[in-house]
């Protein structure tokens, strides 16, 4: 076996230099690793240590979660506790521990910052938490449920019950239909006066505390005319004896402040429980801003009616009218003697010093808006010519007390409708 030797020999060599080749490539290979091993991580963009990918050359390399929320446990949640705690989102325990406490936190401090408020602390709520943009934590109000206001046009079950309610308090006659129409209003309104509640018409928590209150004041009646009596009916079917003289009757100017109104005449007289409401009236007025009147005319004799009469018809045929025609002229603005309302002291002339046209003064507004809280009606209406039989007269108030003359506003009726609607 002579040629088995040689053959040892080739393979021996060829094995020699394979090893000479191989080791060199192998060791380089070892060192290439041993370098990449022990390398420092290279932190991501920003400074925040839980977005570090870390590696520990004794450990596989484990990256930290972008994403903080509940059930975690470890230090990112526990320095964002910290940093919440310090802006006043957070006052639970620095623990590290993501429970319901942190959660809410984070939620508050997303809400207060536009962010989407899921509790979730994800890069975005992160950054501005450790940025010098996080606000401290602004507590909102408890936000207070303010009830609606109840409002003329209003037709609901709450308007029925107010309706109820001033109906048993004797401020609404009208009917109850749960609409809140003028009616309704004006026994808002008077109800508002009479407690001394902004006067506006409109229901809003006071009004409504005050009304609903069961020590709640009925309406206050005021004492003559007797409220259960009809007010007199006077006009030229129901005329005064010419010897009627009313009693009690006092000069305006001592019962009735210059600084509320001016009455033109010293002489000019007034029943006084009218006076009185006048007076209640004017002060109203004037706290409403509106101020400047004055008192025409008040209480007329038999025998200064007839002068005004005559007076009127003298003027009339001075113009060329003959007698019955200035007669009839007269009458549409002038009641005959004995059928003047002003002859029982319950009628005044309101008007505004120097001022010819009343109608469409802020002084005419305001009465025909409201006297009738005081007791008092707009006596000749435009609509009502037919009936009363005389030209409409913006100045002309007749006392009828309460609640006769809301009675007559709310139903839109002139005094002769009243009567024969009321009258047994
Ligand atoms: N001007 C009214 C109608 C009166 O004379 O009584
Ligand atoms: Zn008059």
């Amino acid at each position: 076996m002579k040629w088995l030797r040689p053959l040892l020999w080739a393979v021996l060599a060829l094995f020699c230099i394979g090893i000479a080749v191989m080791v060199p490539r192998a060791l380089d290979a070892y060192k290439t690793l041993d370098t990449e091993r022990n390398a420092t991580p290279t932190p991501t963009a920003d400074t925040q240590s839980m977005f570090y990918v870390t590696v520990d050359p004794n450990n596989t390399p484990e990256p930290t979660p972008l994403v903080l929320k509940r059930g975690m446990e470890n230090d990112a949640v526990k320095k964002m506790q910290q940093a919440l705690k310090d802006l006043g989102y957070y006052e639970g325990a620095v623990d590290g521990q993501f429970g319901s406490g942190t959660a809410e936190a984070v939620t508050l401090f997303q809400s207060q910052h536009g962010l989407t408020a899921d509790g979730l602390a994800g890069s975005d709520t992160l950054s501005l938490l450790y940025s010098s943009n996080a606000e401290k934590y602004v507590p909102t109000p408890t936000p207070t449920v303010t009830p609606s206001v109840i409002r003329k046009g209003e037709h609901s079950d709450r308007v029925t019950a107010v309706q109820e309610r001033l109906q048993e308090l004797r401020y609404y006659t009208g009917a109850i239909d749960g609409q809140f129409g003028g009616g309704t209003e004006e026994a808002v309104r008077l109800f508002q006066r009479q407690n001394g509640l902004d006067v506006d018409g409109i229901i809003g928590s006071l009004t409504l505390t005050a009304m609903m209150d069961e020590n709640a004041a009925g309406i206050v009646i005021t004492p003559t005319p007797d409220p259960a009596t009809l007010p007199v009916l006077v006009n030229r079917d129901n005329p005064l004896d010419a010897s009627f003289v009313p009693d009690n009757l006092v000069l305006l100017r001592n019962v009735l402040p210059s600084s509320l109104v001016y009455v033109k005449g010293s002489e000019i007289e007034g029943d006084p429980t009218a006076a009185d409401a006048l007076g209640r009236m004017f002060r109203a007025a004037a706290n409403d801003g509106v101020t400047n009147w004055q008192i025409s005319s008040g209480y007329r004799s038999y025998a200064y009616q007839k002068k005004l009469f005559d007076d009127s018809v003298d003027e009339f045929m001075a113009g060329g009218s003959t007698y019955a025609s200035a007669v009839s002229s007269t009458r549409l603005t002038v009641a005959d003697p004995g059928t003047s309302e002003h002859q029982l002291g319950l009628a005044f002339d309101i008007t505004v010093p120097d001022t010819a046209i009343f109608k469409g003064t802020e002084q005419q507004i305001w009465l025909y808006e409201n006297c009738w809280e005081f007791g008092f009606i707009i006596r000749y209406q435009e609509d009502k010519e037919d009936i009363t039989g005389y030209l409409a007269e913006d100045w002309h108030i007749r006392y009828t007390g309460l609640p006769h003359s809301l009675t007559m506003r709310n139903r839109d009726w002139s005094l002769e409708e009243y009567i024969e609607a009321m009258e047994p």
